[in-house]
């Protein structure tokens, strides 16, 4: 991964606003695996507006956030805060402010790494940069997601329970939203940091993607990635990423398993118990008893058909088998589509002996569930 120096970003930033549409396919044209036949029938729900992003002086983003008030912080991470701000023209924005404690260099480019990654995306499911301002420090604007996160939502005890028909929207939308980085924009972005936490929402619940701290963009010829350290949040790493550094689009589809998992149960991916909510699940899984997967505050209240289709895709997505697990647009058609070709899913004997094999316990950490860790340094972020 090529290091973004200050002096280019501040050549960059020279121009007061630039626009990365061109680098934006338009929803026509040929996007991804032109042979990925599953691609081709599920339309990439992408907004015809191309992004455009500027650079905002330090006082605007001092003055739209009262200062970077406390009353106004709504999210900390290990080396990042987030300030809710409203501009003069009243539109609200997100201030990620890199913590001024962060000596962590490695941090520092991951901050910037997110400029590069999320300033050429445009979907309804990817959170929006509005820009960036690099006067006293540096900071990343973005569009201001009301609700906050899902697991903000999803755990809060002082909230009513998500209902179904919410969560079914957050599932499928945040599949869409990976869909789209995996094949839909002309870079294949690989997030790496998929949990709810990092998937935000919208006054009216449509799920974004957030922080592409961690994201890398793979070349289309390579198959895959080596990556050291190993990054990412306990309870979410596939194996493969977990035991060689090996990186590509199913390490986020086994995240996304596991976020399907907590979105269904209303279950951290790591609970009290240190049971990871893998190792809970896939007994259920299973023995098909999928109801029994479901969050008991909703007191049975689901649509049993898409309860099915979502705990299927789940199923696919934390096979410990890579090739086993389906792609984000095979998981879109487990989720959406009327008939399910289960023949297609299920996997040779031999496999299913391999996939018990893999019992997850030599992942067992005493982490917070909220935490991403690199297994180089041990450091923590959220
Ligand atoms: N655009 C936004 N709108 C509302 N809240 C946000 C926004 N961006 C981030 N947050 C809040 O801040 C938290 C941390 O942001 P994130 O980008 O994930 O930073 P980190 O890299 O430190 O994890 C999120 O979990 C969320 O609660
Ligand atoms: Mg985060």
């Amino acid at each position: 991964m090529k290091y973004i120096r200050t002096n280019s970003l501040k050549r960059l930033f020279s121009l007061k606003r630039r626009s990365f549409g061109e680098e934006v396919p338009s929803p026509n044209s040929s996007l991804g695996d032109e042979n990925d036949e599953s691609f081709k029938i599920l339309p990439l729900t992408e907004s015809p507006q191309r992004p455009t992003w500027k650079c905002f002086s330090f006082e605007e983003i001092f003055d739209a956030t009262n200062g970077f008030s406390s009353e106004n912080l709504v999210g900390k991470g290990g080396y990042a805060e987030v300030y809710k701000g409203t501009l003069k023209d009243g539109e609200e924005i997100a201030v990620k402010r890199l913590t001024k404690t962060s000596t962590d260099e490695r941090k520092g480019m991951e901050f910037l790494t997110e400029i590069g990654t999320i300033g050429h995306v445009c979907h309804s499911n990817v959170l929006s940069l509005l820009g960036c301002c690099i006067d006293n420090g540096l900071y990343l604007i973005f569009e201001f997601s009301s609700r906050g996160s899902v697991a903000s939502v999803l755990h809060d005890e002082n909230l009513p329970p998500m209902d179904w028909k919410t969560r079914h929207k957050i599932a499928v939308g945040t599949a869409r939203g990976l869909h789209y980085l995996h094949k839909g924009c002309q870079r294949r972005i690989i997030h790496r940091d998929i949990k709810s936490s990092n998937i935000l929402l919208a006054a009216d619940f449509e799920p974004q993607i957030s922080d592409f701290g961690l994201a890398k963009w793979l070349p289309s010829q390579w198959t895959h990635h080596s990556i050291a350290p190993i990054e990412g949040t306990f309870g979410h790493l596939a194996p493969e990423y977990y035991m060689n550094g090996i990186v590509d689009e199913k390490t986020d589809v086994f995240a996304f398993g596991v976020f399907l998992l907590e979105v269904i149960s209303g279950r951290k991916p790591v609970d009290g118990s240190h049971q990871s909510l893998h190792n809970w699940a896939k007994p259920i899984l299973n023995q098909g008893e999928m109801e029994n997967l479901v969050d008991p505050t909703l007191e049975g209240a689901y649509d049993v058909t898409q309860l099915k289709r979502l705990a299927l895709a789940a199923s696919l997505c934390i096979r410990a088998s890579p090739i086993w697990r389906p792609k984000m647009s095979e998981v879109l058609q487990v989720m959406e589509e009327d008939e399910v070709d289960t023949e297609r899913w299920k996997m040779p004997e031999e496999e299913e002996e391999h996939e018990e094999f893999w019992g997850f316990e030599d992942l067992e950490y005493e982490y917070d569930s909220s935490s991403s860790i690199s297994l180089h340094d041990s450091t923590g972020s959220s």
